[in-house]
C-alpha cells in the first residue's frame, strides 16, 4: 500500500481528465490573450504550483510567471481561512502596474484570502486582472465575498480534497490526481497511537 492510499476515500478527478481540462484552459487563455505580450501568471503558493506549471506549458502567448504567498490570521480550520486579516508572506518580484495579470489558484473555498489579495493587486493598477482556479467549491463561499472567476477547471462539492498541488498536512501535493480525503483515517493518524 502506498503511503497516501490510507487517506484516499476516492479519486474525484483522475489524471487524464485533469490534464485534458488544463490543456483546454490553456487553449482558452491563449485565445483570450492573443496579441498581448505582457501577461503575468501569478501563482498563489503553495497549492497553485503544480497547476501553474502545467497550465503555463499550454499557454502559447509569451508570459512571465511570478509567485505570491498570503496567509490569514485567525484561521478557522483546515479548509478555510475564516478571517480577512491577510499578510503577504512572499510578495511578487515583478512590476505589475500596466500589465495583464492572471491569478492562478488551486482551489477557491471561502474566497476570503483571495478577495483581499485581489484588492491589493487592483490597487497596483494593472492593465487587467483575471482569475483562474483549478477547483471551485462555491458552497463554501463566505457570504460577504463576491469573487468573479474567469476560468474554472472543475466545480466540486464541499469536500476536503488533496493532490495535484493541494496538500494533506503539507504532504501529497505531488499526486497526479485529485482525491477526496478519508477524514476518519486522517483523524486516526492524528490521535496518539495506543
Ligand atoms: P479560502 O480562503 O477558504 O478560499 O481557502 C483557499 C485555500 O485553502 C486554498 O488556496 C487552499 O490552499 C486551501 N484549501 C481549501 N480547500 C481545500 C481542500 O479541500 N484541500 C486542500 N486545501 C484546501
Ligand atoms: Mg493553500
Amino acid at each position: 500500500m502506498l503511503p497516501y492510499e490510507r487517506f484516499l476515500q476516492e479519486i474525484l478527478i483522475d489524471e487524464k481528465t485533469l490534464q485534458n481540462r488544463v490543456a483546454e484552459l490553456g487553449q482558452q487563455i491563449t485565445q483570450d490573450y492573443d496579441g498581448i505580450d505582457d501577461l503575468v501568471l501569478i501563482c498563489i503558493l503553495k497549492g497553485g504550483v503544480v497547476f501553474t506549471v502545467d497550465l503555463s506549458r499550454y499557454i502559447n502567448v509569451p508570459h512571465e510567471v511570478d509567485f505570491l504567498a498570503a496567509s490569514s490570521y485567525g484561521k478557522g480550520g483546515r479548509e478555510s481561512s475564516g478571517a480577512v486579516d491577510v499578510r503577504i508572506e512572499k510578495d511578487l518580484t515583478s512590476m505589475v502596474a500596466g500589465r495583464h495579470l492572471l491569478i492562478v489558484e488551486d482551489i477557491i473555498d471561502s474566497g476570503l484570502t483571495l478577495s483581499v489579495v485581489m484588492d491589493m493587486l487592483k490597487a497596483k493598477k494593472p492593465a487587467s486582472l483575471k482569475l483562474c482556479t483549478l477547483l471551485d467549491k462555491p458552497e463554501g463561499r463566505a457570504p460577504d465575498v463576491n469573487i468573479q472567476v474567469d476560468y474554472t477547471g472543475f466545480t466540486i462539492p464541499k469536500k476536503f480534497v488533496f493532490g495535484y498541488g493541494l496538500d494533506l498536512d503539507e504532504k501529497f501535493r505531488n499526486l497526479p490526481f485529485i482525491g477526496v480525503v478519508n477524514l476518519e483515517a486522517l483523524r486516526e493518524s492524528h490521535s496518539p497511537s495506543t
